[in-house]
């Protein structure tokens, strides 16, 4: 079987390793925007190539002659990648450009949401002019977040007390996004702690993964500038330790009933992985947003721990099979941290040499944004290299983790706060004091 993967960062890494775990035999084909080292030692072939160019994901399928593709990050859903593979008779893992709307468009979600009852989300109202803006700031208080309605990496979202330090900051920056012409939300603010859900979603049935808290923040503390993500962790027993069951269980209900509403409203099912981004707060489980996709960090402590075969598993969404899958995972902790260039984000150090010779477990290791140079692999701008550790405890996981992410030498940095003891009580601290 030939499998087409597009996309060349670590979740695309991860990707790539959980397909080489298959029992079944394929061969990867991998469409890529950088050259990612780790999956083109897994492939039978990497192509370079504008992954968000519907056509031509499509001419490097047919060349490779692949029957399955596998849609890594955002940018392609939501060009419709998805939609023209299907057209071709290619099956395909991930939604197609109108059900990723769910990712694309954060007044879809809400409104989905809201049409069908699901009742997890915020007050909230969508804007393309300063009309009303003042007036529900003045509802909202303190408490309030403006969202660009649309795929921004991350930086579109400012939320009050945070980004935004007054009504009138708010109101710039809602100016300024009206002057762009752009449509915004504008929403409550949810206090707690967040959390990451991702169920596999074959348009009916959802299987669901461990959950995992990322922390977006580039420096200690929860303190700097937002990221992609730079590091994650999951428990043993695959809630997390700030959560209840029910917490879990709310989750599980909340992505069964968007994949239900999507299958509603467009008269088709979602076929990829839903990805719930929540926050448990002291009034239940709330949705903050959601992805169309894996997340990464998320995918490299999910997939590392996942016993079933992948290859089965991506089959049975695309097919609408899920119902007789059986996805397992270990029961182990995980903690996955990201090397990533000094100045990153605002202003990455790039074409730097990095040395990863020092790391114990190359299994546990994911290259990123990286390129080779002159034979030496450097770094390309964006996070450079993850490493995973697993263990019976997030602690001992974050030890081998920590032990990891500091052998690679070169101008980087990383989170040594993420998945610590002291970390995992402030959170636990938080969340007892609003229940
Ligand atoms: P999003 O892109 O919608 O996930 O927003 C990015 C980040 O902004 C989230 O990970 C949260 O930390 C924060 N955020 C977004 N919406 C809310 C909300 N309604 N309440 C509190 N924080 C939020
Ligand atoms: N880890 C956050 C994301 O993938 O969007």
């Amino acid at each position: 079987m030939n499998v087409l993967l597009i996309g060349s960062g670590a979740r695309e890494h991860a990707i790539a390793r959980a397909i080489d775990n298959s029992q079944k035999d394929s061969a990867i084909h991998c469409f890529a925007s950088n050259m990612n080292p780790g999956i083109a030692d897994l492939c039978s072939r990497l192509a370079l190539g504008n992954i968000n160019d519907p056509k031509a994901v499509v001419e490097y399928a047919r060349e490779t002659s692949s029957t399955m593709a596998i849609i890594g990050p955002e940018n392609p859903l939501a060009a419709g990648v998805a939609d023209a593979l299907w057209d071709m008779g290619i099956k395909v893992v991930g939604p197609k450009k109108d059900l990723a709307q769910l990712e694309t468009s954060k007044a879809f979600t809400r409104d989905l949401l809201k049409e069908y009852n699901i009742p997890c989300g915020p007050h909230y109202h969508t804007f393309d002019s300063m009309e009303g803006v003042s007036e529900f700031l003045a509802e909202l208080g303190e408490n309030y977040v403006v969202k660009y309605d649309g795929l921004a990496g991350g930086k579109g979202v400012r939320v009050a007390g945070d980004h935004l330090q007054s009504h009138n900051e708010a109101l710039a920056y809602c100016m300024e996004l009206v002057d762009k012409g752009d449509e915004f939300v504008i929403e409550e603010k949810f206090i707690g702690q967040e959390f990451s859900l991702m169920s596999f979603c074959d348009g009916d049935t959802l299987k669901h993964m461990p959950a995992v808290q990322d922390h977006k923040r580039a420096y200690e503390g929860d303190r700097g500038p937002n990221t992609g993500g730079m590091g994650t962790y999951s428990d043993a027993n695959h809630s997390l330790p700030f959560l209840k069951d029910s917490d879990i269980q709310e989750a599980h209900t909340i992505n069964i009933a968007t994949a239900r509403a999507l299958k509603n409203k467009f008269g088709e099912g979602y076929k990829g992985v839903l990805y719930g981004g929540f926050m448990a707060t002291g009034n239940g489980v709330k949705l903050i947003e959601y992805n169309a996709r894996f997340g990464d960090p998320e995918a490299m402590n999910v997939l590392s721990l996942l016993k079933s075969d992948f290859i089965d598993i991506c089959e049975r969404m695309a097919d609408g099979t899920l119902d007789g899958a059986d996805v397992q995972f270990q029961n182990k902790a995980t903690v996955c941290k990201y090397a990533v260039p000094e100045g990153y984000p605002d202003n990455p150090v790039k074409g730097e040499p990095i040395n990863i010779s020092n790391i114990e477990n190359s299994d546990g290791l994911f290259y990123a944004s990286v390129d080779m140079k002159n034979g030496k692999l450097v770094e390309a701008g964006s996070r450079t290299v993850a490493v995973v550790g697993i263990a019976d405890s997030i602690v001992e996981a974050e030890a081998i983790a920590e032990k990891e992410v500091s052998s690679v030498s070169g101008p980087l940095f990383h989170r040594s706060d993420i998945g610590t003891a002291t970390v995992i009580q402030e959170r636990m601290d938080h969340m007892n004091s609003l229940r």
